[in-house]
């Protein structure tokens, strides 16, 4: 299992306080220097979110992780013309389509592939013919894991939110229903990611998950990096994966 390590709320704090210059020569913090820590530190990639109302990351942070980073950079974006237009120029490695909606505080469910294929056909297919590897983050749910695959989707990644915020029992189940989701996807020959809520305490659970290539993981990252730092934060993730 490898790790992306989300990276937003880093880009949330510099918003903050430099929303109206971040180029400022005093903006902090910096987002490639603390994604070349997140690299150090045993990240496998990176993971941004350009999301319409760039409420954190900003169209010149991805041109800029894109030139100056060494690895794999991820971009999560909507399925929308203008950011699609971005995506095409930055060139990413790869790109997970998610759902967005502007009132929400972070991506709420998974984006529903099944309802709306012709919408997404042909965002997918100008990603895949820039050479870019493109994802579909879906709820755990076979429709939702069929029509990822019949649309050509390399991956998918596996929303784990209901898993996470779930409790005992409910979270077993939850588990057992993300286990079904990556063995269907690994039998498509899907490659299977997973992400959000992910914890170091959940970790436990979901490293059992079969076929799981990369997890996508932000919140709990950055929120340990207060204490801990980073770089420390970020080796502790990878080793908890790894156990
Ligand atoms: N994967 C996707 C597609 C997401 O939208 C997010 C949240 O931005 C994450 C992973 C990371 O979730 P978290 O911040 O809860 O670790």
């Amino acid at each position: 299992m490898k790790l992306g390590v989300n990276i937003d709320h880093i880009a949330t704090l510099r918003q903050v306080r430099y929303m109206s210059d971040i180029d400022a020569h005093n903006a902090e913090p910096d987002l490639l220097a603390a994604a070349e820590t997140c690299v150090r530190a045993g990240a496998a990639g990176i993971t941004v979110h350009l999301r319409e109302d760039r409420r954190h990351i900003q169209d010149a942070d991805v041109f800029r992780l894109r030139e100056g980073l060494k690895t794999k950079l991820n971009l999560e974006m909507g399925n929308s013309p203008a950011i699609l237009a971005i995506a095409l120029k930055v060139r990413p490695d790869e790109v997970c389509l998610v759902p967005e909606n502007r009132a929400e505080v972070t991506t709420e469910g998974g984006l529903n592939v099944a309802g709306q294929q012709e919408a997404l056909r042909p965002t997918v297919d100008a990603l895949r013919n820039a050479g870019i590897r493109v994802s579909m983050f879906i709820e755990p749910e076979r429709g939702q894991i069929a029509a990822s695959h019949a649309l050509g989707a390399e991956m998918v990644e596996l929303h784990t939110g209901a898993f996470a915020n779930s409790e005992d029992g409910a979270q077993l189940a939850a588990l057992v229903r993300l286990r079904e989701a990556a063995e269907q996807a690994h039998g498509l020959g899907v490659q299977v990611n997973a992400g959000h809520g992910i914890n170091y305490t959940n970790i436990a659970r979901i490293r059992t998950l079969p076929h799981v290539v990369e997890l996508n993981i932000g919140h709990s990252i950055v929120c340990r990096a207060i204490s801990v730092g980073l770089e420390r934060a970020v080796r502790e993730m990878v080793a908890a994966m790894q156990q």
